[in-house]
């Protein structure tokens, strides 16, 4: 009964998607503990479930998920994962499967994140995730972007990212998976800068393309957000002049009162947006 109700809120939430911003909180190895981190949660939940124009979603550590799954009502703010294995079960020492992930009524898991990439992981190793987690209702998160601007081929390695990212499902499952454009030089805290508006808002354009070229039935339903040195200043530039479906926020989302500020700024960029 269970995973049927899991099923029905992942449709849901792809049903309603694209007419909200979609605001990631990507809370990376933070905080130090549980308390701290159901603390954190409650704060984000008791704004975030008054904004109707914005789909919010925590992506805490394994450790965690537990306790802040138990802490979900309503669909507005949802609990998401970093990383998951391609395995369901078998001799994988220190993995997490996606139906352990869907047992705890987690309906997002990040995959592909740069940070992951780093330690080894690979386009293939993503798209099998990415399949994994379609098969239990997860929404994938699939992280791309280039190491640098300067050099020529950018467009390219981040085509070569998004297609091979969604190699290993139907297209009819298109619309069940996200972006998010994370150029490696905007993120975190060694960041030379964040990208501007207009850099994200070509690259949204740039994979919308490729998205569609590959499935003109389905890529058009596919959310494009942006990731790297958001904060309260530039969530509203990005939005509205970036044109993005939403944030995938690292830094700004470990202080509540930030990431919640961001929030009302991409649910009234949302409500304007509708008025227009
Ligand atoms: P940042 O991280 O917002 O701290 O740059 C974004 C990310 O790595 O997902």
């Amino acid at each position: 009964m269970l995973r049927v109700i899991h099923i029905a809120s992942a449709y849901v939430v792809q049903f309603t998607i694209m007419k909200k911003k979609v605001m990631i909180a990507n809370w990376k190895l933070h905080p130090e503990t549980k308390r701290e981190a159901i603390k954190n949660f409650r704060s984000i939940k008791e704004n975030g479930k008054k904004l109707r124009n914005v789909e919010t979603v925590i992506c805490s550590p394994f450790v965690y998920l537990n306790s802040l799954s138990d802490e979900v009502s309503g669909h507005r703010v949802q609990v998401g994962a970093q990383d998951v294995f391609y395995e369901n079960s078998g001799s994988f020492t220190g993995e997490i499967s996606p139906t352990m992930l869907a047992d705890l009524k987690v309906s997002y898991s990040i995959v592909g994140h740069s940070e992951r990439r780093a330690l080894g992981e690979t386009n293939q190793d993503v798209a099998n995730k990415v399949s994994a987690l379609i098969a239990q209702s997860i929404v994938p998160i699939i992280c791309v972007g280039e190491q640098q601007r300067d050099d020529t081929n950018y467009l390219s390695f981040v085509k070569d990212q998004v297609l091979s990212g969604v190699a290993e499902i139907p297209k009819s499952a298109l619309p069940r998976v996200m972006f998010a454009y994370e150029p490696l030089w905007a993120i975190g805290t060694s960041a030379n800068r964040s990208a501007t508006s207009k850099e994200a808002q070509e690259m949204k354009l740039y994979i919308k393309k490729v998205v569609t070229d590959y499935s003109s039935e389905y890529g058009g339903r596919v959310p494009i957000l942006y990731g790297g040195s958001t904060n309260p200043d530039n969530t509203e530039e990005f939005l509205k002049d970036g044109e993005v479906d939403g944030l995938l926020v690292g830094g700004a989302s470990l202080d509540p009162d930030s990431f919640t500020e961001m929030l009302e700024i991409a649910n009234n960029v949302t409500k304007k947006l509708k008025n227009t």
